[in-house]
């Protein structure tokens, strides 16, 4: 259950996110994140589809951090409420850091720093045959005592395992994408995070064959469409 003093930071079409601030005695509380009944769904079918993705979330944040990538550390998993508690990450979003930013041309964000933690967190995640699901700059968030350093990587409820370069592949399209949709000019630092994702990837050769892909289907799909 949600204890009563917490506040609701994001209302999402699948989940609420909530802030409570006390926790144990963790001084910054911890985030809720409860996934809610779609009435439009048979009740079989929503509970059986609801627990698996918190399984899949709880599974994979606890997987990575064990593997030593910086995903929010689980501190409960409440199955019965479909409901994850984890760590506050103290901290904005890439989203946000893009967005005020993006007024100055991003000259006060660090490029290369940022580039290469994007690239490496997300070869590592890779590289543990773990596919997000859904990357987008909301799911990366950037630790408030670390600068444009340290990512860490967020939201698993649509992830899945799977070792196929194309899996990976799409997931790298779709964050390439929401790059392009919503942060402007910002193609350099794309094309740096990929350059530092290859680095740290096991499989560059096949995935970067299939990117290009997966971009070609794309475009098709924009022109036909
Ligand atoms: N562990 C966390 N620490 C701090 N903020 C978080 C945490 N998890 C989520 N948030 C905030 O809540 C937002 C929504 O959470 P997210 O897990 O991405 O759910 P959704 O499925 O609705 O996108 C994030 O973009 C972030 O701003
Ligand atoms: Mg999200």
């Amino acid at each position: 259950m949600i204890p009563d003093d917490a506040v609701l930071i994001k209302q999402g079409a699948e989940a609420r996110v909530f802030h409570v601030p006390s926790f144990l005695t963790v001084p910054e509380g911890c985030i809720a994140k409860e996934r809610f009944k779609k009435t439009y769904r048979h009740p079989d079918l929503d509970q059986y589809l609801t627990s698996r993705r918190v399984g899949q979330e709880a599974r994979s944040l606890y997987r990575l951090k064990k593997a030593g990538l910086d995903t929010p550390t689980v501190y409960y998993v409440d199955t019965a409420n479909a409901t994850i508690f984890m760590e506050n990450v103290i901290g904005i979003t890439v989203k946000q850091r893009l967005l005020e930013t993006q007024e100055e041309n991003y000259q006060s964000v660090d490029i290369d720093t940022l580039a290469d933690v994007i690239g490496r967190s997300l070869a590592t995640m890779h590289n543990l045959n773990v596919i997000h699901g859904d990357l987008t700059t909301s799911n990366l968030m950037l630790r408030k005592d670390k600068g444009d350093a340290a990512v860490v990587v967020i939201d698993f409820g649509l992830s899945y395992n799977s070792n196929l370069p194309e899996d990976k592949a799409v997931d790298l399209y779709v964050l390439e994408r929401a790059f392009a949709s919503t942060h402007p000019q910002t193609e350099q630092l794309f094309a740096k995070i990929l350059e530092s994702y290859f680095k740290t990837s096991k499989q560059q050769k096949q995935i970067s064959h299939k990117l290009e892909d997966v971009r070609m289907r794309g475009r098709k799909r924009t022109m036909v469409g």
